[in-house]
């Protein structure tokens, strides 16, 4: 099955974000990836649900917003009624995580359990069974432009392994860092979405970069 890209409009140009988010339309982008950020789980803030209702109507691409958030089940209603796809919630943000993926997916939006590079594999176990999709962070949240941490590799590759042994249907995504490198050993060890922010927007020709990059996980 061949990869799909996810551009995080987090490296976007937000005066020009019409432009930026059609431009990876365009170019094939599957998903657009948007960065709930709190200022509190992580110490910068970007955007909330209003946001994301206001971009639903622009674009055809699946939206998946991933909440950098603290209790992220006081907010993940409002994120699904703005019109998200898949609402992607970090273990580490909530002691009721389980609760928060079903609220999600009461509401009929596929439900993402999140995992800093510090967290192991074990911590989401219990769930693995009911999400959609494992977001493996492969930086520490909160900025774009930051190095990929190869250490997280092996949490793909586990991942991959629990999904075979016990027959679950979630897809594995990466967040960060992510470019024509290091998109290889990732597509290897087993991820299948791949967020990119800083490598396709920054510099010139957002276009070339998505194609590059699908190149890459045929
Ligand atoms: C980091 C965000 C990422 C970020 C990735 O906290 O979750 O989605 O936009 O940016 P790059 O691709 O530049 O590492
Ligand atoms: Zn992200």
């Amino acid at each position: 099955m061949p990869g799909i890209i996810a551009p995080s409009i987090l490296s976007a140009d937000y005066t020009n974000l019409e432009r930026d988010v059609k431009l990876v339309e365009n170019a094939g982008a599957e998903y657009l990836h948007i960065d709930v950020m709190d200022g509190n789980f992580v110490p910068s803030i970007s955007y909330g649900p209003n946001w994301v209702k206001q971009l639903r109507p622009e674009t055809n691409m699946v939206l998946d917003v991933h909440l950098m958030v603290i209790n992220p089940e006081k907010i993940v209603d409002e994120f699904a009624d703005a019109g998200a796809d898949i609402i992607g919630v970090h273990v580490e943000a909530t002691p009721h995580i389980h609760r928060a993926l079903q609220m999600i997916k009461n509401k009929g939006v596929k439900a993402e359990v999140v995992i800093n590079p510090g967290t192991p594999v074990a911590m989401i176990e219990p769930v693995l069974d009911m999400v959609d999709q494992v977001l493996v962070m492969t930086v520490n949240p909160g900025f774009g432009g930051q190095k990929f941490l190869p250490s997280t590799l092996e949490k793909i590759a586990q991942l991959q392994k629990l999904r075979d042994q016990f027959d679950y249907q979630f897809d594995i995504e990466i967040d960060g860092g992510v470019n024509n490198e290091t998109i290889k050993a990732a597509y290897k060890a087993g991820a299948n979405v791949f967020v990119a922010g800083s490598y396709v927007y920054d510099k010139v020709d957002p276009k070339s970069k998505i194609e590059t990059l699908k190149a890459l996980v045929k």
